[in-house]
């Protein structure tokens, strides 16, 4: 399948975003003969460029991070055509005036009517402007043949995203808003449904009668980096859990679709979130934990504490680590607890989503039989190890009954040979497509506000905290442990090749 004739306009063109991820993709979409004949991309941005010196720092970006390593010349001369620079301000209509005359010349010079796609890789604040330019000069007006994509943050909070949604929808129809949480993209976050509804023997065994809890831990090594602006107005709850670890447990928890379809899909993933048990000040305090990083050592160097970091307030009490335990209240679910994770400056960078099961019914082993008795667990690893795990007891060999933990393994790595593609690879394709089903709906991000919005104001409530609380290159604070050590269970990671 290849999409029709197709103009990007991005928005924050000259931005990080564009360089690591986008314009990487679409070479790599390029390179693998996914996108049509007459496409062409269009960077706006304020810092004035001309086409070659715009196209030159893309090039920049795709030697640095495009998985499929540095470009080809001859590839890069040719796709380099279809780069195109626009020096912009948002705010002025003359702007997008010109936008209109581009347009309008590759229309005539492809002889068709281009679906156009207007991608914001800006600030949040300036999403509405945007829009709202792009209503006024009339930028929108098919609905057929425009979409816009909003990058995260969608919103700061339920209001503020119920009004961006308001804003959107005076402009736009539903199915021309691309809403992205990049982990729907990535390979193995899609193979969950494949997993979960193209395989029989699983459905009997996935609910409240077998599964006795669900992790998902998302943790990273990275500390904020240059991002400390935006970052310490958000923190981990608002930058991790609302959007992508909700959406990973939407995955885990949802019904089954009747079909593979856009609103079959996020109908089943919103069902999950109004299901979620909502929280009492009190269920907070039990329930949701938070922590914030010192400085420490990460792989032989030194790194600073989170009030050190650049563009961070000294004082600030912005969590960098968040842990939650949530219940899903439907026949399904009813009892079992998902507890989730997230931080950064931690000892891994690895998601991974843990399911254990239920121990046997009676043991017939005796217990000196078991070296490390453990219940069975589904592991599914999204990354760095992209692999699905079934850790079940086996007999090890030998003359006495002796029984341990073996993984049984679909990994990734040993059973294809082709590269995954990346998760914005596949996002930038299926906009184009006008496949909406990883991306995020409306009522999706409203829903998933909404339940997090009394953790959030509980915790702002609270004015000053004994932070830092955790140290680099740890598991996270104590209070994490404690939260499911409670139940009687612990937080389980993989160990990672070459790592402790
Ligand atoms: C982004 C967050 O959405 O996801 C970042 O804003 C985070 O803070 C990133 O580092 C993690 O994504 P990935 O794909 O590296 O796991």
């Amino acid at each position: 399948i290849k999409s029709q004739p197709t103009i990007f306009i991005i928005f924050g063109g000259t931005g990080d975003l564009n360089q690591r991820k986008l314009a990487p993709a679409l070479y790599n979409l390029f390179l693998e003969g996914w996108l049509p004949e007459q496409f062409s991309i269009i960077g706006t941005g304020r810092t004035p460029l001309s086409d070659e010196q715009f196209a030159e720092k893309l090039l920049d970006g795709i030697n640095q991070f495009s998985r499929s390593g540095k470009v080809q010349q001859e590839k890069w001369d040719e796709f380099s055509k279809h780069i195109f620079y626009q020096v912009s301000d948002a705010k002025d209509a003359s702007t997008y005036q010109e936008f209109g005359k581009r347009i309008e010349n590759h229309n005539a010079e492809w002889n068709t009517k281009a679906n156009v796609i207007y991608y914001l890789a800006v600030s949040p604040n300036f999403f509405p402007i945007i829009a709202e330019n792009i209503k006024k000069s009339k930028l929108a007006d098919d609905p057929e043949k425009s979409r816009i994509v909003i990058e995260k943050p969608f919103g700061h909070d339920l209001e503020s995203s119920k009004e961006l949604n308001k804003l959107l929808a005076s402009i736009f129809d539903e199915h021309q808003i691309y809403r992205i949480d990049h982990y729907l993209g990535k390979e193995t976050v899609q193979n969950i449904m494949a997993f979960r509804f193209a395989n029989s023997i699983l459905e009997p065994i996935w609910n409240r009668n077998y599964i006795e809890h669900v992790q998902i831990s998302v943790t990273e090594q990275l500390g904020v980096g240059d991002r400390g602006d935006y970052y310490d107005g958000a923190g981990a709850m608002r930058d991790m859990i609302q959007n992508h670890l909700l959406q990973l447990l939407c995955l885990v928890a949802m019904e089954s679709p009747v079909s593979f379809n856009a609103d079959e899909v996020r109908d089943r993933k919103v069902d999950v979130l109004k299901a979620m048990r909502r929280f009492s000040p009190d269920d907070v305090r039990f329930s949701a934990v938070r922590g914030q990083y010192s400085k420490g050592w990460i792989e032989g160097k030194e790194v600073p504490g989170y009030r050190e970091e650049s563009k961070v307030n000294p004082d600030s009490n912005t969590e960098t680590f968040a842990a939650v335990k949530f219940f899903v209240d439907n026949w399904r679910w009813h009892g079992v607890p998902f507890y989730v994770r997230t931080g950064k400056r931690m000892h891994q960078s690895s998601s991974i989503i843990t399911i254990q099961f239920k121990d046997v019914p009676h043991m017939i082993f005796p217990t000196e039989a078991s070296e490390s008795w453990q219940q069975n667990r589904l592991i599914i690893s999204i990354q760095p190890e992209m692999s699905i795990r079934l850790q079940v007891q086996a007999k090890r060999p030998g003359l006495d009954m002796v029984l341990n933990t073996v993984d049984m393994v679909f990994d990734y790595k040993g059973t294809y040979t082709n590269q995954a593609p990346e998760a914005y690879e596949t996002l930038l394709l299926d906009t184009m497509l006008g496949d909406q089903t990883l991306f995020m709906r409306g009522d999706q991000v409203e829903a998933a506000w909404d339940l997090i919005m009394p953790i959030l104001s509980t915790w702002e409530a609270k004015k000053s905290l004994s932070f830092p609380n955790y140290s680099a290159d740890s598991w996270g604070p104590e209070v994490a442990e404690a939260l499911i050590a409670r139940d009687g269970f612990h937080w389980f990671s993989l160990p990672l090749a070459g790592k402790k």
